[in-house]
């Protein structure tokens, strides 16, 4: 019998599948991510030459440059056909959280241009409803522990993101990030327009409005698409 594929394995999979989708001399709005930087090493494999690429993290820019594709800033794009990010998690209706690697903002960003959302993602990623992964609100610090009690009073227990040196996280925005447990978010839409209203809140990583057009999803009988 075949060893099971490693979530890696997995996620090399369908960043090798999400090429179908890139057309030849347009221009791709990129997450961040493992699995997006799978999907760049991928990419500079193919051979297809893009017309540039919309970046959505510094990381991923960097990423994006030593694999010889050319970062174009957001705001000389006016539209964009595909954004493809990975998901921390995402559910029956395309609906995610993401910014486990604090980039949601930009991530957001680059997503409203596009016209479609395409999620890569290994199986781990699917559930049923959102949520067991601690939502990411990227926040100005001044706001932070006013942010924490408002979450406290929908049931969430939040905490601001540290660093490896035990410090609070800074993103490539120069905010904070909040990391919020225990949330069951049955409503994703509702929920992303209440936080997205809180002072403070610079964006909070529900992806409902900007949810997943399609979702390739490495399983370990192959890849699954699902379309939304
Ligand atoms: C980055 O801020 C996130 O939104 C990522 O897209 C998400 O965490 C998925 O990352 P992986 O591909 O590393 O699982």
């Amino acid at each position: 019998m075949q060893p099971p594929l490693s979530q890696d394995a997995l996620k090399a999979q369908v960043a090798q599948a999400a090429l179908a989708y890139v057309r030849p001399d347009t221009i791709l709005g990129v997450g961040t991510g493992s699995t997006v930087n799978k999907f760049i090493d991928a990419l500079a494999a193919s051979g297809i030459r893009l017309r540039g690429a919309v970046s959505s993290s510094d990381a991923t820019t960097a990423r994006l440059q030593a694999a010889g594709i050319a970062v174009l800033p957001a705001d000389q794009v006016q539209a964009l056909e595909w954004y493809i990010d990975g998901a921390d998690e995402i559910d029956g209706q395309g609906c995610m959280i993401k910014g486990g690697g604090a980039a949601l903002t930009r991530e957001k960003i680059v997503a409203d241009l596009a016209a479609k959302f395409l999620c890569i993602a290994d199986a781990s990623k699917r559930v049923q409803v959102l949520g067991t992964f601690p939502l990411p609100v990227e926040v100005i610090p001044m706001a932070s522990a006013n942010i924490i009690r408002r979450f406290a009073r929908l049931g969430g227990q939040a905490s601001v993101r540290l660093n490896p040196q035990g410090h609070p996280l800074v993103t490539d925005n120069g905010q904070h990030i909040v990391d919020v447990r225990g949330l069951r978010i049955t409503a994703p839409l509702a929920l992303e327009d209440e936080v997205s209203a809180w002072p403070g809140v610079v964006t909070v990583g529900i992806f409902a409005h900007h949810r997943a057009s399609v979702c390739l999803l490495g399983a370990p009988h192959g890849v699954q698409t699902l379309r939304f």
